[in-house]
């Protein structure tokens, strides 16, 4: 298959290159600033000469994104909503006016879609999409608000030979350097890993092998359309899943921190304390009721199995 990443050159977008291209398909990425090979430049925002790598392609997968590891200032917050709501609109420009669609457009969108709330699970049929739950802090809704809006472009694009499907991601675990997991790795290792605010929020997450085969099964499965959630099955509470990431690596302690402390902390990494707080408690109702079966639906042995490949890849370099 001939596969465009757009926005391909982050963590997700180099998952998926590297099994892809594993796998012998080809793969050519839009990027800002392209410095390898199959790099091609785009801006994210208008139609160039980079549409000729959609035309022609068998599935494009837009991953494009201004990251969402920032402080939630008004700017970075206009930026986060811009970038993908454009990069969605002119990718179902491309594909519109292609000679020859993709069969399949596969649009990133988020987890973060769902209400923050802690009794039932979301999927896709009966979950409740946030914005209005009462208690959370406005920008919260602004979050769901931008999903919504990357959603809406997809949904609005004039694509009609190509299926068109969104993809509600939990956060993605890999081994990589500077992704989730390598992060939460070395807040356990100093003495950090414990519960945040009590630690009852659920957290959503899924292997990245998982989410390789997740994103194979819908480029195949032509008869899912829409949005899907891609998350293990058994999300649990953040005080339980820093204790699992713990104990696969070793890590006896880890000190709770207030809220107020996740704050300072979050200030200090410029990052911001709605990725920690928010209760995210998504699981996979259409992939598991069109037979995807996870080959790591439960986080204590997926823990273990990416503390592994983290040693070995690091044993390596
Ligand atoms: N990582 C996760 O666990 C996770 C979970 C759920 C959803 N998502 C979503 O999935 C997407 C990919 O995630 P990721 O972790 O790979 O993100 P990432 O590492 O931040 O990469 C996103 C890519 O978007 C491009 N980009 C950034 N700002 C842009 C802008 N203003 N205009 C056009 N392109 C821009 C960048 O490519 P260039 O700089 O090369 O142009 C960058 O490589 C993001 O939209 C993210 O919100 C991620």
């Amino acid at each position: 298959m001939k596969v465009v990443l757009a926005g391909g050159t982050g963590q997700v977008g180099g998952i998926l290159n590297r099994a892809l291209t594993a796998e012998g398909h080809e793969v050519v990425v839009l990027t800002r600033r392209p410095v390898r090979d199959r790099d091609v430049r785009w801006d994210g925002r208008t139609l160039g000469p980079w549409t000729e790598t959609i035309d022609g392609s068998d599935v494009v997968i837009n991953l494009a994104g201004r990251s969402v590891s920032c402080r939630y200032t008004e700017g970075n917050l206009r930026e986060m909503m811009d970038s993908r709501v454009n990069s969605a609109r002119v990718v179902g420009e491309a594909i519109a006016a292609a000679r020859r669609p993709p069969r399949v457009w596969l649009q990133m969108s988020t987890a973060t879609i769902y209400a923050h709330r802690f009794n039932e699970p979301h999927d896709e049929a009966t979950g409740m999409i946030g914005g209005t739950e009462p208690g959370v802090p406005g920008y919260w809704a602004f979050s769901v608000e931008i999903a919504k809006k990357w959603e809406q472009e997809q949904e609005r694009a004039r694509t009609p030979h190509t299926r068109r499907v969104a993809l509600r991601s939990a956060m993605v675990m890999s081994p990589d350097r500077g992704g989730v997991f390598d992060y939460l790795l070395w807040l356990a290792r100093l003495g950090l890993g414990g519960s945040v605010a009590g630690g009852a929020q659920y957290v959503s997450w899924i292997h990245d092998r998982d989410f390789v085969r997740a994103v194979e099964f819908l480029i195949d499965r032509e008869d899912v359309a829409g949005p899907v959630n891609l998350a293990a099955p058994s999300p649990l509470p953040q005080r339980a899943f820093m204790g699992a990431l713990r104990s696969a690596r070793g890590i006896p302690v880890g000190l709770p921190a207030a809220k107020w402390m996740a704050e300072i902390g979050a200030f200090v990494l410029r990052s911001d304390t709605e990725l920690l707080l928010k209760s995210r408690r998504v699981v996979p109702g259409r992939l598991l009721e069109a037979g995807f079966a996870f080959d790591h639906p439960e986080w204590s042995q997926a823990a273990v199995d990416l503390v592994r490949r983290v040693r070995q890849e690091r044993s390596r370099t």
